[in-house]
């Protein structure tokens, strides 16, 4: 094996560099060249690669975002394209392609690898953490303390203010950063996708533990951490629903896109070091067809259909504590 390509898809996520960093200089060790082409898969289709020297990826593991730069690729779904992609790596003279990336990224690594047949490695890059097969995906570390930090301050202001704050976090349809930031930040509650699938339901736990709360405090501050996509409207629609219904001041918060950005924290780069090292040893090996993870700290190989066949489940006894141990009404 003599050169392989690295690319990152999908929403960026701190590590992703760090990860670039460990498939360059682990390669350089096996004397292999690293193409990387840029803007996901469009890089792919539309030959936009770049050669990364080792000098490329020096200080680079603090630093969020992606050197390659990132990109959704709807494209990439037809024959038509995978043909071309494929066409491309081999007359680019690459052995072996690495996606960094998440759910989607992964279901386009699989359909090249229908008509490309070299080893097509993915990686957990997401701030989402929603990949089955692995303990954690690259990123998501990050996001949670950028999470935590943000529902830190806002409590603040909601405590000199005695208001309610609904605190909207990413995740798309899965729950992880929600959940993680809600324990850690100490919330009063928090509303799910996989806990809460009944909105009506939910929102009369959550007006009736608000009341509650100040029935026996008095007045108060109270705050909500919200996945988003979960209320029709978000987090604003919510706050105007609570503001109209309960004679209680409530604001919302949209965290956005400040999760997926920032220096990546230590488990980040850690846990991207190991996979990004770990991938081009498969490569090497001939192994194709897998997202390398890790569970219990140990490093593993899944296939990658196995990757979104399966759903991911939160911590079950998170969930527990956040959903029963916690909850005064229940
Ligand atoms: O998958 C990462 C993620 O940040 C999700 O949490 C979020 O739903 C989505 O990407 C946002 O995507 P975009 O940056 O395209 O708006």
């Amino acid at each position: 094996m003599k050169r392989i390509a690295v690319l990152t898809s999908g929403g960026d996520a701190p590590g992703m560099n760090a990860c670039i960093r460990a498939i360059v200089l682990t390669a350089e060790h096996f004397n292999v060249s690293v193409i990387g082409f840029r803007h996901g898969y469009y890089g792919l289709l539309n030959s936009e690669h770049v050669e990364i020297s080792t000098d490329m990826v020096s200080n680079i593991i603090q630093n969020g975002g992606t050197i390659l730069h990132s990109a959704r690729c709807p494209e990439f779904k037809t024959e038509k394209a995978a043909l071309k992609a494929a066409n491309s790596l081999d007359a680019l003279g690459i052995d072996a392609l690495l996606v960094i990336g998440g759910d989607g990224s992964f279901h386009g690594a699989h359909h090249l690898q229908q008509y490309w047949h070299k080893p097509v490695i993915g990686l957990p890059g997401t701030i989402d953490n929603d990949i089955y097969g692995t303990d954690a995906t690259i990123g998501y570390f990050t996001a949670i303390e950028t999470a935590l930090d943000a529902i830190d301050k806002i409590r603040d202001t909601a405590d000199a203010f005695e208001r309610v704050f609904l605190i909207e976090v990413m995740g798309r349809h899965a729950g992880f950063i929600g959940l993680s930031a809600s324990i850690s930040s100490g919330a009063d509650q928090v509303l799910l996708p996989e806990i809460n699938n009944d909105n009506e339901a939910a929102f009369k736990n959550l007006v009736a533990r608000i009341e509650t709360t100040r029935e026996k405090k008095g007045q108060c501050s109270y705050i909500v951490v919200v996945a988003e996509n979960l209320w029709p409207g978000g987090v604003t629609a919510l706050a105007e629903k609570i503001n109209s219904e309960l004679s209680i001041e409530s604001r919302p918060v949209v965290l956005g896109h400040i999760q997926r950005g920032g220096s990546p924290s230590p488990q980040d780069r850690i846990l991207a070091t190991k996979l990004g090292a770990y991938a081009v040893e498969c490569a090497l090996q001939g192994k194709s067809g897998i997202m390398v993870g890790e569970q219990n700290q140990q490093l593993v190989e899944v296939s990658l259909p196995h990757t979104w066949q399966n759903q991911k489940p939160l911590d079950p006894y998170l969930v527990k504590i956040q959903t029963e141990f916690f909850d005064i009404l229940e």
